[in-house]
């Protein structure tokens, strides 16, 4: 087994790498470490647990300690940090550890945009792992950060991913509906979220549009098609729900849109890695699905489930709606099947 660490582990994205990680036949939770608030108790103390199954017993009794090498160090020889802590902390603390040598697995947005930093959705862009050498290049260090995408772009690239490779993408219009669980705890306060949408989560567009474009490029070239998002916070708990409208570049209907997917596997489906869902994008025919309580944990909350497949006359191209699980697939469970792929490309 590797030892893991994890960053920002009482977090709402920390304690699902706890539990996601509980039971991994590769990877098993070593050290916890959080904020100053958290540091010198239990994780069962310091975390505010909001899983409905119990936090694992091998994790329940760590003690948490400081987000710094040294600390982690001390506790245990760890393989793996996956990192789950606020951008404005992030930032410094993932490069502090991988000059100590580690390998740093990122849900934070700090990295993302670096143009030497893999930005990975693996089904979707593992081909940018190479950037990892010219990391370790040019910053001289051994260890190395990769980011998967934010949760909302995680959804939607992956959705549009059998659309790129059969007909490619001229531009994309892409309307979310987001879940509260997406800002963290506590998060939206329950006054201005319950009976009310928020038209406006700051920076979500601008990380939609760029991430997406960094996801499809070459290791080295963002794609040059356009994206257009506009992101709203609604009232469900989990799950991210997209209207998404492709003008693809060669002509395609809803039916071919809808083989491509449904035939559609990537790296991680061919690799058998552990967290890889059978199917990644999985396509209901009911006029009346993806919904969020019903569809959110499709292939164990990693697949995104599309539907509506239809045509749309003003991109002359397709529309459809895609739902996701936004701290699954779009934070935690794509972290750990990034570190997968890492492991088995032996950048781990
Ligand atoms: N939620 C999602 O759906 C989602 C999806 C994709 C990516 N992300 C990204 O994942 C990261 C974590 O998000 P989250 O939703 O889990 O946030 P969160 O619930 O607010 O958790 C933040 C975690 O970071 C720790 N932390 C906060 N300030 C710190 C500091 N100054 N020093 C050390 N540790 C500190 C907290 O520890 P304490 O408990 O000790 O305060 C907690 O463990 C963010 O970068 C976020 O943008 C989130």
């Amino acid at each position: 087994m590797m030892k893991a660490a994890v960053l920002g582990a009482t977090g709402s994205v920390g304690q699902i790498f706890v539990q996601l990680l509980s039971g991994h036949p590769w990877f098993e939770v070593s050290v916890v470490a959080a904020s100053e608030r958290s540091t010198g108790l239990k994780y069962s103390e310091a975390a505010k647990w909001r899983i409905p199954t119990p936090i694992p017993k091998n994790v329940s009794d760590l003690d948490v300690v400081d987000i710094e090498p040294k600390a982690v160090k001390n506790t245990e020889d760890v393989d793996v940090v996956f990192s789950a802590l606020p951008a404005e902390v992030a930032g410094k603390v993932e490069e502090s550890f991988a000059e100590a040598g580690y390998v740093v697995v990122s849900n934070a947005s700090s990295h993302r945009m670096d143009p030497d930093v893999p930005l990975m959705n693996p089904e979707v862009n593992c081909n940018h792992v190479c950037l990892i050498d010219e990391q370790r290049r040019r910053r001289k260090w051994s260890g190395a950060i990769v980011t998967n995408p934010n949760c909302s772009a995680t959804v939607l690239t992956l959705s549009l991913k059998p659309i790129h490779d059969e007909f490619g993408i001229e531009r994309i219009i892409v309307s979310t509906m987001q879940a509260i669980s997406g800002a963290g705890y506590p998060g939206v306060a329950s006054l201005d979220i319950v009976d009310n949408v928020i038209p406006f989560i700051r920076n979500e567009e601008e990380k939609m549009q760029n991430e997406t474009l960094k996801v499809f490029g070459s290791p080295s070239k963002p794609a040059e098609f356009k994206v257009s998002a506009s992101c709203h916070r609604v009232p469900t708990l989990d799950g991210h729900m997209e209207a998404v409208f492709v003008e693809p570049k060669r002509e395609a209907d809803p039916e071919s849109v809808v083989a491509a997917m449904e035939k559609f596997v990537g790296e991680p489906q061919k690799l058998g890695l552990p967290t890889a869902p059978a199917k990644p994008v999985v396509v209901r025919r009911e006029e009346d699905r993806p919904q969020t309580r019903l569809d959110r944990m499709e292939g164990g909350g990693m697949s995104v489930v599309v539907g509506r497949v239809r045509k749309d006359l003003t991109l002359m191209g397709v529309k459809y709606v895609v739902l996701g699980h936004n701290t699954i697939r779009g934070a935690a469970g794509c972290g750990i099947l990034n570190a997968e792929y890492l492991k088995a490309k032996k950048y781990l």
